[in-house]
């Protein structure tokens, strides 16, 4: 059984179908991508599977159970994490405090000392333990994205939604961002990212799905989705 299933999802926002019927189903642990020119309907797709926005029709499943009506806090607990595209942290507190917000409240439950334990094993993980104790707003872009991700993953994600979180980076900075994801999927998460990046969809993504004018254009491996001609001129032509 897929872990995320999305069933005719659609989103108009007032005469604009942003998101048309879309159909896709990702597998646990997979890496699937997302990717399409600006306005393709990429971040709206990602804001309905969290639940920050709802979908004019569709359904999505998550495990199964159907999450179409749950808001994003239900959704978080049910294990849907979700970084964000434009980075949000708390800015004034540590880098410690913004992952025990995550901790504390992704699950129900979490007791305070739990909840430490587990933003010091995901600081770990993510390379921010020796910034543990540095105020958010003085961290570098490349810190901040893992802030991002670390937030998420304190939520103890099943599926880990990332919108364009290469964006800025450096090549360097994205290969470490790369291998950093990797390793999340590695621990057993299933990952959707969206991404511009192209030498990063290829190097990440086991599936791509590529998205036009709020469709789905194509789906396969990244060799399948660059060497089709829709795409091609739809997407990967027009970057030239
Ligand atoms: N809140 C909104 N209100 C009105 N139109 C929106 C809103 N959010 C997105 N759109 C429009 O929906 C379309 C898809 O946007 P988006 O999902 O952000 O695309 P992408 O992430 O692929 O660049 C675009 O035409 C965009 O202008
Ligand atoms: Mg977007």
């Amino acid at each position: 059984m897929s872990i995320l299933q999305a069933q005719g999802l659609s989103k108009k926002f007032g005469g604009l179908d942003a998101v048309s019927e879309l159909s896709f189903a990702v597998e646990a642990k997979e890496i699937f991508a997302i990717i399409g020119p600006n306005g393709a309907g990429k971040t709206t797709t990602l804001n309905m599977i969290s639940g920050l926005i709802k979908p004019s029709a569709g359904k999505l499943k998550l495990n199964g159970q159907e999450i179409s009506i749950k808001d994003s806090a239900e959704r978080c607990h049910l294990g849907l994490g979700r970084a964000f595209q434009v980075v949000q942290p708390f800015p004034e507190m540590t880098v410690e405090e913004n992952v025990l917000v995550g901790a504390l409240f992704g699950k129900s439950g979490v007791s305070e000392a739990t909840g430490r334990k587990l933003a010091q094993e995901v600081l770990k993980q993510t390379g921010l333990l020796a910034l543990k104790d540095t105020p958010a707003e003085e961290l570098t872009l490349l810190q901040e994205k893992r802030l991002e991700i670390a937030r998420a993953l304190a939520t103890q994600p099943k599926v880990l939604l990332l919108d364009e979180v290469m964006a800025g980076l450096r090549p360097g900075e994205a290969r470490q961002a790369v291998e950093l994801v990797k390793n999340i999927r590695n621990k057993g998460v299933t990952i959707v990212f969206i991404e511009h990046v192209m030498p990063v969809v290829r190097d990440l993504a086991d599936r791509v799905m590529v998205m036009d004018y709020g469709k789905k254009l194509a789906e396969g491996s990244y060799q399948q989705v660059t060497n089709n001609p829709q795409v091609i001129e739809a997407y990967l032509g027009a970057e030239e």
